[in-house]
Parts: C-alpha cells; structure tokens; sequence
C-alpha cells in the first residue's frame, strides 16, 4: 500500500506513546480500582497483597518500580494503587524535573501517605537521582548551603512517601535507583482476550453499540496494547458514526481499517516501509539499525522503541551480532519472495 500522507508519529494511530487525545480519552476510559483492571493477573495478585499488608501495618507501601511497552498502563496502575490506597498522587516525570530545587519543591510539599509518580524516571539527570536517594531510603533531603570550604549540608526531613517510578527501559535506570525500589512489576502485553474485554468495556463506556465480530477484529490490530485499542475503537466509531447509525458492524470496521490502511494485524504503512525496506534495499538483512533509520528516514531511537519490538513480537524480524532481518513469516505477510526463494513461502 502506498501511502500519501505524511503522518507524523503523534498521529499515528497505531503508535502507542501517548497523545493529547489520549489524556482525555483515559480520564474516562481509566479504571479506577484493581478490580475494575482488566489483565495483568500477576501483578494484580501481587498487588493487592502488596497494598493490604502496608494498610495492616499502617504503614505507606514501599517504593513501587513499574515497567514495560508504551500503553500497556503504567499511569494507569499508579492511579489505581493510589485509589486503592485512599492516598494523593502527585504526578510528574523524569525529563519535567530539571533542577535540584523542582525536586525539593515536590517532595517538601507531599504529605504522609502521598504518592509521587515519576514517569519516564530513567530520564532523570544524574544528579537528581541523587537527591532522590536519600529521600527514598531515609524520607530525608541533603540541602547544600553556601559553596566552596565554607558549604554545609542542612538535612530536612521529609513526611513518608511513596515513589511509583515507571520506565520502558529498565535497563537505562541506575543500579543505586533501582534497589530502591521495594517492588518491581513487568508490565506485559495483553492477552488477545483482554483486549477484547478491554474493548468491550470501553465501548459501553462511551455509549458505543459494538457486535462481537468488529470486536475481535479491532482486538487483532491492537497490538497487545490497550491504548492502541481504545484508540482504535474511538476512529471506527467516528466511522460508523459518519458512514452508518453509529453502531459497530463488520463492514465498517473492515471499511474503517481500509481507510486507516491498518492491515489485519494492525500494522502501518511505516512498519510496512521498515519491512519493505529490509527486503527490497538489503536483501532482507542482516542490516544495521542506523542504516534502517537513514533508508526510511525515521528517528533510530524511534525505530528501535516504537516500531521494533511488536515487529519482533511478531516474529517478522529478527535482531542478529550482524543487524535487523526480516524472518521467513515476516516475508510471507508482505507476500514476498525470500532472496533465492522460487517462491512466495
Ligand atoms: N483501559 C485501559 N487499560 C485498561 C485495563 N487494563 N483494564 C480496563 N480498562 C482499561
């Protein structure tokens, strides 16, 4: 499919970081206590032990480090353990806090109980980080007064706190941060069932009639990721909406996904392009992640955060020593022919 329209990232559709839509969007769409959280059962479990024994103890609950993909409802999880908890959340995120002193205003203003959800907290600058330490082992805050020989430390003790930290990359994150963090929850993709719940509640929700068959099919392109299905939901009602009465049937959910050119995986026409590329350009790989961004002219930290990893999930390319190659399956879904293949697999 070709595509003409130079769709930037926000407003992919199928792209799971989070847009302005979605703010207003998951405000009511956002469930609000663990039971009403579809998925993620594990954690759920894990969780709820986790909350309980605090609330025995009448203590706040340790430090809390969620992480995974982009959409899979790390916020969400903060204001549900927050809501659990009958406490406040403050919310901010890692590249917010620029300076030592926006920190120290945000912890000396929490109180008992309260929560501070950093997202994105592995783009928290160094020395920020180490502010938080103390504050995270001994609820304390090292204020350096003066500079030179004559500087002094002045501790202030703050109220007892929760941090929620969320990242997608663990593995960006500190080690001292890290073990600072009592309790660490991967957050995974969603089963196909979920999904399918997810949809179903968000549709009733929104007042949206819905028949099982557009269900399944919007579940199948969601990419594991609720955001992305409760985004799609929204643009195949627009569709209905404009072309039918507004109730969700098999064609125009089909009619909507032709227009939006998601295919019946849900892939776009820049996943189709970062595939194609591969195959057409370099033989289907091995070829290097800068050499991919360059060829589709995408960001590389974009192509490596966003694109590849539902692209791996499933199975259509492959990271080797050598670089990126497009696997058997991921051939066949393009319907292409492998190099020296007499024919399409
Ligand atoms: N909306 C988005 N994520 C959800 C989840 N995990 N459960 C219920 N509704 C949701």
């Amino acid at each position: 499919m070709e595509n003409n329209n130079n769709s930037t990232d926000e407003e992919r559709i199928i792209n799971a970081q989070e847009t302005n839509g979605d703010k207003v969007l998951d405000l009511s769409l956002r469930p609000k206590k663990l039971d009403e959280y579809i998925g993620q059962n594990k954690i759920k479990e894990n969780l709820s032990i986790f909350i309980q024994a605090a609330q025995k103890r009448g203590e706040p609950i340790e430090h809390v480090l969620l992480y995974g993909s982009p959409g899979l409802g790390k916020t969400t999880l903060a204001h549900v353990i927050s809501n659990e908890l009958g406490s406040n959340i403050r919310v901010t995120s890692g590249p917010a806090i620029e300076k030592s002193g926006d920190l120290a205003a945000i912890l000396t203003n929490l109180s008992e109980g309260d929560i501070l959800f950093i997202d994105e907290i592995h783009r928290l600058n160094k020395n920020i980080e180490e502010i938080l330490y103390p504050a995270m082992e001994d609820y304390a805050l090292d204020i350096i007064i003066g500079k030179g020989p004559s500087a002094r430390t002045l501790r202030l003790d703050l109220p007892r706190f929760t941090i929620i930290g969320a990242t997608t990359k663990i593995s960006s994150l500190s080690a001292p941060l890290r073990d600072r963090f009592g309790a660490t929850y991967h957050l995974n993709f969603y089963e196909h069932n979920d999904i399918e719940k997810i949809i179903n509640r968000s549709a009733k929700i929104l007042s949206v009639g819905i028949e099982d068959e557009p269900v399944k099919e919007i579940a199948a392109r969601s990419r594991f990721t609720p955001r992305v299905a409760n985004r799609l939901l929204k643009r195949v009602r627009d569709y209905s909406e404009v072309k039918g009465d507004g109730r969700i049937n098999n064609n125009l959910c089909q009619a909507a996904f032709d227009m939006l050119e998601i295919d019946e995986l849900g892939l776009d026409w820049i996943d189709r392009k970062i595939l194609e590329t591969i195959i057409d350009k370099f033989g289907g790989g091995p070829v290097g992640l800068n050499t991919i961004a360059a060829a589709t002219g995408e960001d590389m930290a974009t192509v490596e955060d966003v694109y590849e990893p539902y692209l791996m999930r499933l199975a259509f390319l492959d990271r080797g020593p050598r670089g990126r190659i497009v696997t058997d399956i991921g051939h066949k879904h393009l319907g292409r022919k492998k190099k020296g293949q007499s024919k399409i697999l």
